[in-house]
């Protein structure tokens, strides 16, 4: 199987979507932020904090090259991994890139805790609504470069994963 790559701005499920799609698809599962938080030995706002922002985007285009090369997994990409064309160029050539959405209520909602997302907490003067609104029209664009977009605003994580399991039959990249 092709590797099946989740893109989308932060809170949009990429890591619960990923999770329970690897597992019924029954391959593995490889979360970028995770494993970059692995492979360095901390969490990411330390890395931010330490090292900076481009920094941490030369670790996330290193991991792209090393994963864009296997097959058969689930990955899911931080919300800024598009932002570098190469990486979503690689990523295609790897597999089916699925765009997940949701609307900026629902974002504001499961991204509201401090602390966890130093892009976010950069950009929030007191507003979180409008730093997520100019995040997200920054990167609106790069998040249409996907075979399939799924609005996960209203759906459960499960139905959220139902639907590009058909997406995948329907494509023929499944045999199940
Ligand atoms: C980022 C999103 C984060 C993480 C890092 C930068 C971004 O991932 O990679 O904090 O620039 O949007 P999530 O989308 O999983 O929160």
């Amino acid at each position: 199987m092709k590797n099946v790559v989740l893109i989308g701005f932060m809170g949009t499920g990429k890591t619960s979507t990923g999770k329970m799609l690897a597992s019924r698809l029954g391959c593995a599962f490889v979360d970028m932020d995770v494993k970059i938080e692995e492979e360095q030995g901390k969490p990411i706002p330390q890395i931010f904090a330490e090292e900076g922002e481009a920094h941490f985007r030369v670790l996330e285009r290193d991991l792209v090259q090393r994963l864009a090369k296997r097959q058969n997994a689930v990955i899911s990409t931080g919300g800024g991994t598009v932002k570098d064309a190469r990486n979503i160029a690689d990523l295609q050539k790897s597999g089916v890139i699925v765009a997940l959405t949701a609307s900026v209520d629902a974002i504001l909602e499961r991204t509201s805790t401090r602390g966890e997302r130093p892009v976010l907490d950069k950009e929030d003067k007191g507003d979180r609504r409008h730093a997520i609104e100019t995040l997200m029209a920054e990167r609106k664009n790069m998040y249409k470069q996907a075979n399939l977009t799924v609005d996960t605003s209203d759906l459960s994580p499960l139905q959220v994963v139902e639907t590009i399991l058909r997406f995948l039959k329907s494509r023929g990249l499944l045999h199940a």
